[in-house]
This record gives structure tokens, sequence and C-alpha cells, in this order.
């Protein structure tokens, strides 16, 4: 086993456990592995407080900075990515989008969806403002960016894990090796379920209606 791959597992056991989920998929587009999460209807329950997410400071497709405070009151879809992804991150924004789209209006406008790219080398806010605006994506995705200090505290706080990966054949030159998960946090910030790459826009919209209805009840 190569240290990526050593690397790769032990970002996957750390996930898993803080989230005592043994089903979490991570990708790795240079290693082709894939472990898929079966899908699952249910929320992914977790058992006292999950350490993901926390405090971010980054700048928005506008060229504005922003913290996590610019989005209270407001449940947030949280993925990060990059916009010179071949394949795993268009995907997930368009399951994504296709999941919102099985919401009513009022169930989708409770949803605040939110880019935050790990390669802020070429990620600029002009480059994810126009990324954001694919027809594909949802329709009000927020692109965030920052300095590579800012976008790694904010990926550390999700415990997200991303790497550079050479690509010196490609026009590209570099692929961004990274953790392909949506999280779903509520109007205050804290943890409520995530989206795998395994999962299916049909499940995902049936979990975000779950996760409303348990916001009413609570
Ligand atoms: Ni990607």
């Amino acid at each position: 086993m190569d240290s990526k791959s050593k690397i790769i597992l032990a970002a996957i056991a750390g996930v898993a456990l803080v989230f005592g989920y043994a089903g979490f998929s991570l990708i790795s587009k240079a290693g082709s592995q894939r472990s898929q999460a079966s899908a699952s209807t249910t929320p992914v329950r977790i058992s006292g407080q999950a350490q993901i997410g926390g405090p971010f400071t980054l700048v928005n497709h506008l060229g504005e900075t922003v913290t996590h405070e610019d989005f209270a009151g407001k449940a947030k879809l949280i993925y990060f990515g990059f916009t010179y992804c071949p394949d795993i991150c268009p995907t997930a924004l368009q399951t994504l989008n296709v999941a919102l789209n099985q919401l009513g209006e009022e169930e989708r406008a409770q949803f605040q969806p939110i880019l935050i790219s790990i390669d802020p080398e070429r990620d600029t806010p002009e480059a994810l403002a126009l990324y954001v605006s694919a027809p594909a994506f949802p329709d009000n995705l927020i692109g965030l960016t920052g300095t590579p200090e800012q976008v790694a505290a904010a990926a550390q706080a999700y415990r997200v894990y991303y790497a550079r990966i050479e690509d010196e054949g490609s026009m590209a030159e570099y692929l961004m090796d990274h953790t392909s998960v949506i999280f779903l946090m509520d109007q205050n910030d804290q943890f409520a379920d995530l989206f795998t790459d395994g999962s299916d826009p049909l499940t995902i919209a049936s979990r975000l209606q779950y996760f409303l209805q348990e916001q009413l009840i609570n």
C-alpha cells in the first residue's frame, strides 16, 4: 500500500469514526479506489455532538469576504470541490440539483447550496461565478474560495481531505483528489446529515424533507 492509499484510508477511517457510519464513500480519482455506501433512506444517525463544521472566513464568487454568520438561519448543503474537476464534482452538484428539484418551491428555498473550492489557486471568484451559473447546478448555488489558509481551515473544520495530484499530460496540469460529500448543516450550523456519491437524488430529496419535518417538530 503506498502512502497515498494510507492517507485516504486514514481519512475514511477518521470520518467513519466521527459519524459511526461505516458506509462512508470516498472516491480517489487518481487511485480509482471506491468504497460505495449502500443506499439508505434513513438519515445518518449520530450520538452526541458531531465535530463536523465550524466557523469559516472565505470569499464568495462576487469577491466579497463572507463568514459562516452570513448564512445564519438557513440550512446549508455544503460541498467541497473544484471547478477543474472532470467528473466527481459536476456529478455531485447535478445530483444535488435533481434532488432539490424534487422539492416544492418553499421547501427548496430553505436550503442554501454552497460549493467551497479546495483549489483556490485556480478557483478565483470570477472562475467560481462562471462555474456556479451552470444550468445543471442548483440555481442559487454559491461558490466560496479564499486564501489557501482560509480554504484549509474550512476543510479542516469539515474533516475534508484534499491533495494536489500532478497530471502533466493534461492541459489542467494538476487535479485535486478530495472527499466528495454533501454536508447538510442546520440553521444553527449543526451537522444534520450527509450525502455521498452513492446517494441517489430521490433518496437525498426524501432525507431533506425528513430534515424539514424534524425541524418543525423540534
Ligand atoms: Ni471533484
